[in-house]
């Protein structure tokens, strides 16, 4: 079965209006699949669509939405009405570095919405008409701060390991239905996260070209269960596995804490 044939014929991808959204788009595309395109910029979404329907040739419907606001997924159902979601991309997403006690609290409660509250809304939306087809997949955006306790991106970290503990379980209970399940954990990639989250940038190790991370993620979705891309970033996704979690914490509290701006 190739992979519109599998995953199509049409995708849904959040977050499509930047960064790791539009390369799953473009990616997407190239692999001959409509998309429905998620974000709040709806003049970016439609940009997209358009490039991608002359690029392409494929259809695109975008929807200009906030994944923080009550009754979304109500919203998006109706707008996708009868076409066939093979594909969800369930990746929009933001983090903040900071003191957990000097940050706003609504500003965290509203990373725990969109981070965690909407991924679990959107599966619920697309991913049961895939079951009953017998045919599907989702990709969950999860990060190398997935694996261990992030000081100074704590909210952040945990939205994170949420979103990875998801995946995991979900690729694990519709094993045999014929849906696949990929949780991405991408390390620093080059898109607008860090300027959105107030961290300082580039890290050791580089930036990774988010169109290779996506290209990476899609390869292997209904061949992994998670994905950690680049060997330094593996190697540290290890390391707090087969470390302490107080270990980890350490750790990774000081490199975060190095990178805070200001
Ligand atoms: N870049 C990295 O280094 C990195 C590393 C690990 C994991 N990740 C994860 O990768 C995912 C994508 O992030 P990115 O790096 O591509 O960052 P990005 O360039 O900032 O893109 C974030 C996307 O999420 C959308 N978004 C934000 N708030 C939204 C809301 N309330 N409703 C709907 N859409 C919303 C944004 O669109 P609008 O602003 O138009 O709404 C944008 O399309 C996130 O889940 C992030 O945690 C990124």
């Amino acid at each position: 079965m190739s992979f519109r044939e599998k995953y199509g014929p049409w995708a849904v991808v959040s977050g499509a209006s930047a960064g790791l959204g539009a390369c799953f788009a473009r990616d997407l595309a190239a692999r001959g699949l409509n998309l429905v395109l998620v974000a709040r910029r709806a003049d970016r979404l439609e940009e997209l669509g358009r490039e991608l329907e002359a690029g392409f040739g494929v259809e695109t419907l975008a929807v200009p939405l906030d994944l923080c606001q009550d009754g979304f997924a109500g919203r998006l159902v109706e707008a996708v009405g009868g076409r066939e979601v093979g594909l969800l991309i369930n990746n929009a997403g933001f983090g903040a570095t900071g003191g957990f006690l000097e940050a706003d609290p609504a500003w965290n409660a509203r990373m725990v919405r969109l981070n965690c509250e909407a991924t679990v809304l959107l599966a619920h939306a697309f991913l049961p008409a895939m079951v009953d087809r017998g045919r599907g997949g989702m990709v969950m955006v999860g990060s190398t701060a997935s694996f261990q306790p992030c000081p100074w991106m704590a909210v952040y970290g945990a939205t994170k390991a949420f979103d990875l503990m998801l995946g995991e379980a979900l690729d694990e209970e519709l094993r045999g239905q014929g849906v696949d399940v990929l949780s991405l954990c991408p390390g620093h990639t080059d898109t607008e996260f860090h300027q959105v989250a107030g961290v300082k940038g580039p890290v050791a190790g580089g930036s990774a070209d988010p169109a290779v991370v996506v290209k990476g993620a899609l390869d292997r979705l209904g061949r992994k269960q998670h994905w950690v891309p680049g060997l330094l970033n593996k190697l540290m996704s290890l390391g707090a596995r087969f470390g302490t979690r107080r270990m980890g914490a350490s750790l990774t509290g000081k490199m975060l804490k190095s990178r805070m701006v200001g």
